[in-house]
């Protein structure tokens, strides 16, 4: 794509904040943060270490240089063991190396990963700087909106973190030139919850489009990230402590967290995610909130963004059914013998099922 970035804006109580998706973007950094931020300003930018080789880190540091003085830059290790304490603390003492206080900010250049932990760190120095996401990944721009940021314990994933919405989203869609193909499919995972969950034509959008989607076609990317961006960004600035519809970003994940937890790893948080849609959605039909074609939809455009939609006959033991479904019940603090779940009613509607009986989940896992 090339010409005018597209915006969004989303509504915060600290604030809101633009969105803003095109090619390029990297180069123009110091542009858009000077619209924000003052020149003085220290800036720190927190970068997942494998974009060094790839020269997105010097691309963004070369233009920030261009307006302001200080710009400095601390790699972490790629992956969600990332998403500590300790790498938490390590960001503490280059922000304190470098001489940041509380008007300097940080930039979270990378995926979820990155963005999670950085602005996690942002949130907590000094009570709280500002924050600027810079997303790389697809499944990012689910990630980067909507102010929420964690670090993961050893007893499980996000149990420690914070509201702290970013000032500015700058989405280079040229970044994802050189995602793995598996990391656009788990990020397209997101897009399709979000056409399920909200937009009927999100959906049948990427039922169109998903070929140039996943061969990394500029034009088809930004339409998509704007669309889907459009849905995060409506939800959250209704609801953004999640006290109502922001819950309906949930929908597959119940089911698509638990796989991810058990099977750490093995599947990517789209592919997990995936699963856990097709697997709610049977449940749904269970309690005949929906019909069989709505369910054959989502999995033929599921499985041609290359997502898997089963799980495999190993993992349908009864032991690993009773692990799932007790990592559920602790994910969601749920004591008694059902589970609340997010179902669909029809494609672009969701609704809360606060309590759906045990053994219909168990049914459905074990189908
Ligand atoms: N805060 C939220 O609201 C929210 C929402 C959804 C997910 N998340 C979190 O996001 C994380 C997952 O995000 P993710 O899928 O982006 O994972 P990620 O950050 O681990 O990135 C995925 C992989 O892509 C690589 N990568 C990143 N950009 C690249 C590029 N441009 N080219 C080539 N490789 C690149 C990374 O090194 C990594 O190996 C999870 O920790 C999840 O909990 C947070
Ligand atoms: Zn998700």
């Amino acid at each position: 794509m090339t010409g005018t970035p597209k915006e969004l804006t989303v509504t915060a109580q600290q604030g809101d904040y633009k969105v803003v998706i095109g090619t390029g973007l990297l180069q123009q950094a110091s542009s858009w943060l000077t619209s924000i931020l003052n020149p003085k300003t220290s800036l720190m930018i927190v970068y997942d270490a494998k974009l060094e080789s790839l020269g997105y880190v010097k691309t963004l540091e070369q233009s920030l240089k261009k307006e302001f003085v200080n710009v400095y830059s601390f790699a972490v290790e790629s992956g969600e063991s990332s998403k500590s304490l300790q790498h938490a603390a390590r960001l503490y003492s280059a922000f304190l190396a470098a001489g940041l206080d509380r008007r300097s900010a940080v930039l979270a250049l990378g995926g979820g990963v990155i963005g999670d932990l950085a602005g996690f760190a942002a949130a907590t120095f000094m009570r709280g700087i500002d924050f600027v996401q810079i997303p790389t990944t697809l499944l990012a721009h689910d990630a980067s909106i909507g102010g929420k940021v964690a670090i993961n314990l050893p007893e499980g994933k996000n149990l420690v973190g914070a509201f702290h919405a970013p000032r500015l989203v700058l989405y280079d869609v040229a970044t994802l030139q050189t995602l793995p193909l598996y990391e656009r499919s788990s990020g397209l995972a997101e897009a399709i919850k979000h056409g399920v969950i909200y937009d009927p034509e999100l959906f049948a959008y990427i039922e169109e489009h998903v070929e140039p989607i996943l061969l990394g076609d500029s034009d088809a990317l930004t339409h998509l990230l704007y669309q889907s961006c459009k849905v995060k960004a409506k939800i959250v600035s209704q609801d953004e402590r999640e006290s109502g519809i922001r819950a309906f970003l949930n929908f597959g994940h119940t089911i698509g967290h638990a796989i991810e937890a058990l099977q750490y790893g093995y599947y990517t948080h789209g592919a997990a995610v995936a699963i856990g849609m097709i697997y709610e959605t049977k449940i749904a039909r269970r309690l005949g909130k929906i019909d069989v074609e709505f369910e054959d939809r989502l999995r033929v455009l599921l499985e041609k963004a290359q997502l898997p939609t089963s799980l495999p006959a190993e993992q349908k033991s009864k032991e690993a059914i009773d692990a799932l479904i007790e990592h559920m019940r602790r994910d969601k603090k749920a004591h008694s013998r059902s589970l609340p779940f997010i179902l669909p009613e029809r494609l672009g509607t969701v609704s809360f099922e606060a309590s759906v009986d045990e053994a219909v989940v168990r049914q459905v896992l074990a189908d």
